[in-house]
C-alpha cells in the first residue's frame, strides 16, 4: 500500500466530482481509491485481475481497478458503487433487487456485481440471461451460487410470500443486515486509523527446511524506519495455537524448522510505505531445505521423517465406528463392490483475504477483524499473549466468507502481539498468496469402500477406510477423523458396518474445517459404491437408495435411533418424479445423439447426504442475551458470527417469534465479546439449531418475566410502546406494563434474560456406538448433464435439490445455502485442486456464473424434536450429495468412473480413452 508522493498529480472525475491524487501514477487505482479517496466499497480480493471484486467503471466500462494504474484514469470518469448508490436510481434499484432475491450473502462480491450490473443495464434495458452471464463472468462469488444474482440483475419477480405467513418463523425476511452488506465497507481491511502500523510476515519458501536467523541487530540498525522484528522468542506466552486445545501444535512463529511452505517464521512491523519498499531478501536467515513428505503415502512409508515426535507413523488421530459382523455381510451378499477414490486439497477461496487490526484500549488488547469464532480467538490469544481472557476484546468485522477456514487463527496473533509490545494500533491484511499458502484447506482423502447387497437389494454391509492428509498441523483433523466414520454410512440402514478414518501429517499446508468436515469426500466413495451395487442388481439408482434409506426408529451405524425426524425418504420422494422424467429425457437424447453421430452424451445422477448438526459427542453450548430497555427497545445480543449465511436474521426471527414481537422491532448487538455472551463458533451447521434454541429460550424467558410482573398468562404478540409493553391475557383482556417504573435490571435493561442451550449428545464408546448428535439434516440431489466424449468437457444442465431442514425459518436464506453449497460441490467435483506452491486464483479454477445451472430447490420439513420450532441446520449438508451426484451422472453418460478428483476434462477424456482401449483389447 505504497503512498509515495509524486509531483505528477493525477486529476480525474471520481463519482461525479473532480479528484486530484498525489500518489504515484503507477499506483493501482484500487489502492488509490481505498487508501487515499477512502472509498472502501472497492474491494480487493486478489490484486491480480482474477476475482473481479475491485470492479469500477472507467468511462462507463467495467475495469479491474487492481490492474488499472492511476495514470490511466487521468482526465477520465471513474464510478464506484459508493457513488452509484448515492446518485443513480438504477444502481439503487439493483441493490434492492439483490436484497429482495437474497442475492447477497457475505457481501464481499456485491459492490463489484452491482457496479458491473449497472453498466450492463445502461447498455441493455432488459438484458438476457446470457448477457448477464457474459457481463458478470469476471466477478467471482463464493457464497451464493450465482442463481439469485442472476435473478436479481434481471429483475425477475420475487416469489410472493404466502399470505398466511404473518409470524416471524417461516417468513422470507430480507437480511436484517442487508443495507450493511450492500454497502460492504465493514470488513477487516476496511478499517483505517491514524498512527497505524502494519505487520507483515516472513514465511517459509520451502515445504520443509531448517533455518538459522542471522544478525538481526545489524538488520534493524541499517533500517531505522522498521519498528520491530518479532520471532518465536518474543511470544510472551505459548508459541503455539490450535483449535482443539489437546491437539494444539502450530507455532505462532516456527522455531528452527518450518514444516510447510508458507509457515510464519518472523514478523516485521513498520509503516506501510516502509514495508512496501523493504527488500525482504535482505532478511538475515539461512535456510537448509530438508526432504518433504507431500502426500500420505510418503508420510506413511517406512523411514519417513516424523513431523511431530509424539505422533508415531505421522498419524495424528484415528476415529472408528463398528457395528455387526462384516464377514457375515459378505456371506449374505448377492453382489459386492469395491471403490477407491482420491480427492485433492480444496481452497476455501472466500473473496475476502484474512484481515484485521489490534490496538490497546484502556490497557486491554482489542482485536478487530474477520473470524468465525470470537471466543475461541480470545482464549487462544490469552494463551499466546500470557494475558487473562478478560484482558482481550474481540470485535468481529463483517466476514467475507469463511466456510470453516476462519475458525482458525490467522492474522490475530501478529496484530495483537505487535500492538501489545508497541502500544500502537497495528493492522494486517493477507495477500491472496499468503491466504492460499498458509490457511487451512479441505483434506485430500484416499478412501476405500467395500459394500454388499443381498438378493432383495438390501444392503448387507460396508467397510470404509479413509486416510486424510491433515498437513503439517492438526487444526480440525481430529474432528474430521471422528465425524467421517459416523457419516460415511450415508443416511442408510446398515446391519454390518466398519469405518476407520485417520489423519496423517505431511509437509503440506494444514487441512482443517471446510463445509462438511470430510463428509463430502466420504460421500463420494460411498455413493459411487451405491450406484455400482444398484447397477449390479439392475435396480433403479434412486429406488435402490429409497429401499435402503434410514427411517424413523431404525438405528444408525452408531446405534442411535430417531423417532419422527428422519427426512431422507421424504427427500428422495420429493425428487422421484423429476428423476424419472430426467431418465426418460436423457435416454431419448442419447438415442438421438447416437443416430446423429454426435460426440455428446447425456447423464443423470442422484445422491443423498446427511449431516449431524453441531460438535460430535462434545459439549456445544450457545448463550444468547436480550433485554428490553425502559423506553421499550428490544435488543438481542447475539454473538453467532454471520458469515453471510444469515444467522443475524434467522436467530432474530426465532427470538422474535418466541417473545412475540416483529422482527423489525428487534435491534441487534453483534459479536463483540464484551457485549455478547458466547454463542460458540459458526461451524458444523450449528447456529440455527443451537444458538437458535438459546434465542428461543431467551425470548420465552423475557415473555415469562412480563407475565410474572403482570401476574397473568400471556396470549398473542406484545405491543411495544414508548416506555411500556401492552399484552393480552388468555381471556383477551389487555394489560399494560410500565417499564419506566421498573428498577434497573441486569445488563442495564428494565427486563433482561440470558439463556443457554447445549444439545443432548453422548460420547461414543470404543466401537463408536453412542449418540453423537441430537439431530441430523438430510438431503437428496439429482443432476442432469452432458459430456463431450472427445474433450471430456462436462456441461451441467440442471439440479433438483431436496433438503430436509425440519422447519425453514427463512425460506429465501435456505435456498441461498442450497445454491451456494451446490456451487461449491460443483467445484469439488469438477475443477478445484489446490497444489501447494500455486498460490493464486489464476491457476485455481473456481465456479463462475456460467458454471452453475438452474437449481430447483425443494424444501422438505420433517420437524426435529430438538430444533427451534423444528428447525435443523443446513449449511454443511448441502454440498455432501452434489459431487457424488455429478460423478454418477458422468458415469451414466460415459460409462466411466472418475476416481481421482476433480473430474477435469483431461481425466474424463483419459478415462473414456482407456475404456475404449480396454474394449479393443478385451
Ligand atoms: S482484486 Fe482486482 S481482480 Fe481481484
Ligand atoms: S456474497 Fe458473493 S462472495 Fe460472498
Amino acid at each position: 500500500m505504497s503512498q509515495m508522493k509524486n509531483l505528477n498529480a493525477t486529476t480525474y472525475i471520481l463519482d461525479g466530482i473532480e479528484f486530484t491524487s498525489s500518489l504515484s501514477p503507477t499506483t493501482r487505482l484500487s489502492q488509490q481509491l481505498r487508501d487515499e479517496a477512502q472509498i472502501k466499497s472497492v474491494k480487493v480480493g486478489c490484486n491480480a485481475g482474477d476475482c473481479g471484486a475491485c470492479s469500477v467503471l472507467l468511462d462507463g466500462q467495467p475495469v479491474c481497478a487492481c490492474l488499472t494504474p492511476l495514470a490511466q484514469v487521468a482526465g477520465r470518469k471513474v464510478e464506484t458503487l459508493t457513488g452509484l448508490m448515492a446518485n443513480e436510481p438504477l444502481a439503487q434499484d439493483l441493490g434492492q433487487s439483490f436484497l429482495d432475491h437474497g442475492a447477497v450473502q457475505c457481501g464481499m462480491c456485491t459492490p463489484a456485481m452491482l457496479v458491473v450490473a449497472t453498466a450492463l443495464h445502461r447498455r441493455h434495458l432488459a438484458p438476457s440471461e446470457s448477457q448477464v452471464k457474459d457481463a458478470l463472468g469476471g466477478v467471482l462469488c463464493r457464497c451464493t451460487g450465482y442463481r439469485k444474482i442472476l435473478s436479481a440483475v434481471m429483475f425477475r419477480p420475487v416469489p410472493p410470500q404466502s399470505p398466511s405467513q404473518v409470524e416471524p418463523v417461516g417468513a422470507a425476511y430480507t437480511r436484517k443486515d442487508g443495507a450493511a452488506r450492500i454497502a460492504a465497507i465493514d470488513f477487516g481491511d476496511d478499517i483505517s486509523e491514524t498512527d497505524m502500523l502494519e505487520v507483515r510476515l516472513l514465511r517459509s519458501p520451502h515445504h520443509h527446511a531448517s533455518f538459522v536467523i542471522g544478525d538481526l541487530d545489524a538488520f534493524m540498525q541499517a533500517r531505522p524506519q522498521l519498528r520491530m522484528v518479532l520471532l518465536a522468542k518474543d511470544v510472551p506466552g505459548d508459541n503455539c495455537f490450535g483449535v482443539i486445545p489437546e491437539f494444539a501444535d502450530q507455532p505462532v512463529f516456527a522455531e528452527s524448522v518450518a514444516r510447510f511452505q508458507g509457515e510464519a517464521v518472523a514478523a516485521i512491523v513498520a509503516p506501510t510505505a516502509v514495508l512496501d519498499s523493504l527488500d525482504w531478501n535482505s532478511f538475515p536467515i539461512d535456510w537448509q531445505p530438508l526432504p518433504a513428505s507431500m502426500d500420505v503415502y510418503q508420510a506413511l512409508s517406512p523411514g519417513a521423517e516424523l513431523l511431530h515426535h509424539h505422533r508415531p507413523n505421522n498419524q495424528m488421530c484415528e476415529g472408528r465406528v463398528e457395528r455387526g459382523d462384516l464377514q457375515q455381510a459378505w456371506r449374505q451378499s448377492e453382489a459386492t463392490t469395491s471403490v477407491e477414490i482420491n480427492t485433492a486439497f480444496v481452497e476455501h477461496a472466500y473473496i475476502e483475504p484474512e484481515a484485521g487490526m489490534a490496538k490497546i484500549v484502556n490497557g486491554r488488547v482489542q482485536v478487530y477483524g474477520c473470524t468465525q469464532a470470537p471466543y475461541m480467538d480470545r482464549a487462544s490469544l490469552a494463551r499466546i499473549l500470557a494475558l487473562q481472557e478478560t484482558d482481550i476484546q474481540i470485535l468481529p468485522s463483517a466476514v467475507g466468507g469463511g466456510f470453516g477456514a476462519k475458525l482458525d487463527l490467522s492474522f490475530q496473533p501478529y496484530v495483537a502481539l505487535s500492538s501489545l509490545l508497541l502500544q500502537q494500533p497495528v493492522r494486517m491484511t493477507y495477500s491472496r498468496a499468503e491466504s492460499m499458502s498458509s490457511t487451512t484447506k479441505r483434506h485430500p482423502a484416499h478412501i476405500q469402500v467395500k459394500a454388499g447387497v443381498d438378493a432383495q437389494g438390501l444392503l448387507t454391509g460396508m467397510e470404509f477406510t479413509g486416510t486424510f492428509n491433515t498437513g503439517a498441523y492438526a487444526s480440525w483433523g481430529p474432528t474430521v477423523a471422528n465425524r467421517v466414520p459416523v457419516h460415511a454410512s450415508g443416511p442408510y440402514r446398515w446391519p454390518n458396518y466398519s469405518a476407520v478414518c485417520r489423519g496423517v501429517h505431511t509437509h503440506c499446508v494444514p487441512a482443517g474445517a471446510f463445509r462438511g468436515f470430510g463428509v463430502p469426500q466420504a460421500a463420494i466413495a460411498q455413493e459411487m459404491a451405491f450406484d455400482q451395487l444398484a447397477n449390479a442388481m439392475n435396480l433403479d439408482r434412486l429406488d435402490f437408495r429409497l429401499r435402503n434409506a434410514l427411517d424413523q426408529g431404525v438405528a444408525t451405524v452408531t446405534g442411535q435411533t430417531f423417532n419422527g425426524s428422519v427426512g431422507i425418504k421424504a427427500c428422495l420422494a420429493a425428487i422421484h418424479l423429476p428423476w424419472k422424467k430426467a431418465l426418460e429425457e436423457v435416454e431419448s437424447r442419447n438415442q438421438e445423439a447416437i443416430r446423429n453421430n454426435s460426440r455428446i452424451r447425456f447423464g443423470v445422477g442422484v445422491a443423498c447426504g446427511w449431516y449431524g448438526c453441531g460438535n460430535t459427542s462434545l459439549p456445544n453450548p450457545s448463550t444468547i442475551r436480550a433485554g428490553i430497555s425502559k423506553d421499550g427497545q428490544v435488543v438481542l445480543h447475539q454473538g453467532a458470527v454471520d458469515l453471510g449465511q444469515g444467522s443475524n436474521t434467522v436467530i432474530c426471527q426465532i427470538f422474535a417469534q418466541a417473545l412475540g414481537v416483529a422482527v423489525d422491532q428487534v435491534q441487534l448487538a453483534n459479536g463483540d465479546t464484551d457485549i455478547t455472551p458466547d454463542a460458540g463458533k459458526t461451524s458444523a451447521s450449528r447456529q440455527t439449531f443451537v444458538s437458535g434454541n438459546a434465542a428461543r429460550l431467551t425470548g420465552l424467558e423475557l415473555r415469562r418475566q412480563i407475565g410474572s410482573l403482570l401476574e397473568i398468562e400471556l396470549r398473542g404478540p406484545l405491543q411495544l410502546l414508548s416506555g411500556g409493553v401492552q399484552v393480552s391475557d388468555v381471556a383477551g383482556k389487555l394489560h399494560h406494563l410500565d417499564l419506566r417504573n421498573l428498577p434497573d435490571g441486569r445488563f442495564g435493561y428494565a427486563l433482561a434474560a440470558q439463556q443457554s442451550y447445549n444439545p443432548p449428545t453422548e460420547a461414543l464408546d470404543a466401537q463408536g456406538q453412542g449418540k453423537p448428535y441430537a439431530q441430523f439434516g438430510y438431503a437428496a440431489q439429482m443432476v442432469t448433464l452432458a459430456v463431450d466424449l472427445d474433450l471430456g468437457l462436462v456441461d451441467l444442465k440442471s439440479f433438483v435439490a431436496a433438503h430436509d431442514v425440519g422447519k425453514a425459518i427463512n425460506p429465501v436464506l435456505v435456498e441461498g445455502q442450497i445454491h451456494g453449497g451446490i456451487a461449491q460441490g460443483i467445484g469439488l467435483a469438477l475443477m478445484e485442486e489446490y497444489l501447494p506452491g500455486h498460490n493464486n486464483l489464476h491457476d485455481y479454477l473456481l465456479p463462475t456464473i456460467g458454471d452453475v445451472p438452474p437449481i430447483e430447490s425443494i424444501i422438505v420439513e420433517v420437524e426435529d424434536a430438538h430444533g427451534p420450532y423444528g428447525a435443523k441446520g443446513l449449511g454443511e449438508h448441502v454440498m455432501v450429495p452434489t459431487a457424488p451426484a455429478i460423478l454418477g451422472a458422468i458415469h451414466h453418460a460415459t460409462g466411466v468412473w472418475i476416481q481421482q478428483l476433480p473430474a477435469s476434462p483431461e481425466r474424463i477424456s483419459a478415462a473414456i480413452s482407456s475404456k475404449k482401449e480396454s474394449f479393443k483389447h478385451g
